[in-house]
């Protein structure tokens, strides 16, 4: 049983779950969970500029001034589009940069590019990036390597970093960093290490389900998160968080894709999802990331994703057959259980698309807490002290 307080939040920075006190993640839920009640009442009116003055605040003002920097070097669009609504919620305004238009193109290092930004007066940077670590790779950056804050020099991203990656970019570190700063980083997601925002959504979308909005006292539910979760930053971000908050975090798959070594993370493995069916109270079900294992060529059409082959797991089909949610395994769980998935589905691999429709999918809900979860984000981190 965890206790259910909540704790001002001192952090300028969200750069992972992990570590971060069960009282600070409900902090963030419970600013979430109002945002989303918020939203809710005002999705009736239409454009927030045509809501009375009186309703605009603080939901909509509270980062009036501040200038967000999206800085998305790996393809989004819930996180990108979402955060984007959030700022504009808030009040702030939205720079949008990425890869392709950016000097990035041209070598420029992501730390350069970050410090470059905050030059210009940005108050908070949202990172996308492939390689693990690279958002607390920004914060060094901006803040002189030997003062990353908080709790995250504790839980820094080693064992999922790409050494080579980010040995490149600490080579070429700006050395006079810009002054008097006080530039936020969110992390976006990097590389097979966390996903934070995206984690806290997860969160509030089993809370939501369970009645759990008043607490976050996840505990007695069983989660199983099914699918890529060696290649998944969603699923650390998820298992921090919902163990944390006190959820039984099951990890299910082939052994490719959920090893063993998962338990170091505070979770369970299992590779028979079809024994633990009856178990769940949810199932969070992650995209096999083709583009993260090393691939053959593909005679795949052009609008398919842009590899359908893996050296991990031996045959497509055979993954959907083992783990995919079918109806008839989704009629084997708990009345009241739940599917979720974070996106972009590959629909007819890990859920049929009868599942991805149906009445026990939250595919979209986790959507459209996304926004409410990064209103809070931004609205904490940019007001830490
Ligand atoms: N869930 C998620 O991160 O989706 P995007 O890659 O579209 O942002």
């Amino acid at each position: 049983m965890t206790t259910a307080t909540s704790a001002p939040w001192p952090h300028r920075h969200l750069l992972q779950l992990a570590g971060l006190p069960a009282a600070h993640l409900r902090t963030a839920l419970a600013l979430s969970r109002d945002f989303s009640r918020r939203l809710e009442a005002d999705s009736a009116v239409g454009s927030l500029t045509e809501l009375p003055a009186d309703r605009r605040t603080p939901a909509d003002s509270s980062c009036r001034g501040k200038v967000v920097a999206n800085l998305f070097f790996e393809d989004s669009t819930r996180t990108r589009v979402s955060f984007s609504v959030a700022a504009r919620r808030l009040g702030a305004e939205v720079i949008d940069l990425n890869s392709v238009g950016s000097s990035v193109s041209k070598g420029e290092t992501v730390g350069d590019t970050a410090a470059n930004i905050t030059a210009m007066g940005v108050d908070a940077i949202i990172m996308r990036h492939r390689s693990s670590g690279s958002a607390h790779l920004i914060v060094r950056t901006l803040e002189g390597s030997a003062s990353v804050s908080t709790h995250h020099t504790a839980n820094t991203p080693s064992a999922t970093t790409s050494p080579s990656a980010l040995s490149t970019q600490h080579s070429t570190l700006p050395s006079p960093r810009p002054r008097n700063h006080h530039c936020s980083v969110i992390n976006a997601g990097d590389g097979r290490h966390e996903h934070p925002t995206q984690g806290l959504l997860d969160i509030l979308t089993l809370a939501e389900s369970f009645n759990r909005l008043d607490t976050f006292d996840l505990s007695g539910l069983t989660v199983a998160i099914v699918g890529d979760v060696a290649s998944s930053r969603v699923a650390r971000s998820d298992i921090a968080g919902m163990t944390a908050l006190g959820a039984r975090v099951i990890c299910i798959g082939p052994p490719t894709l959920v090893p063993q070594s998962l338990t170091a993370l505070g979770c369970e493995v299992s590779h028979n999802l079809d024994q633990l069916l009856p178990d769940l109270d949810a199932v969070n079900v992650l995209r096999i990331q083709f583009e993260r294992h090393e691939t053959k060529p593909t005679t795949a059409p052009e609008n398919a994703p842009r590899a359908s082959s893996s050296n991990v797991i031996a045959s497509v089909r055979e993954y959907a057959e083992l783990y995919g949610i079918s109806s008839a395994r989704a009629a084997r769980m708990k009345p009241n259980a739940i599917v979720m998935h974070p996106g972009p589905i590959n629909r007819g691999v890990e859920l049929t698309p009868d599942v991805a429709d149906s009445n026990r999918s939250m595919v979209l809900r986790q959507v459209t807490h996304g926004v409410a979860v990064r209103m809070a984000a931004l609205q904490l981190c940019l007001n830490a002290p």
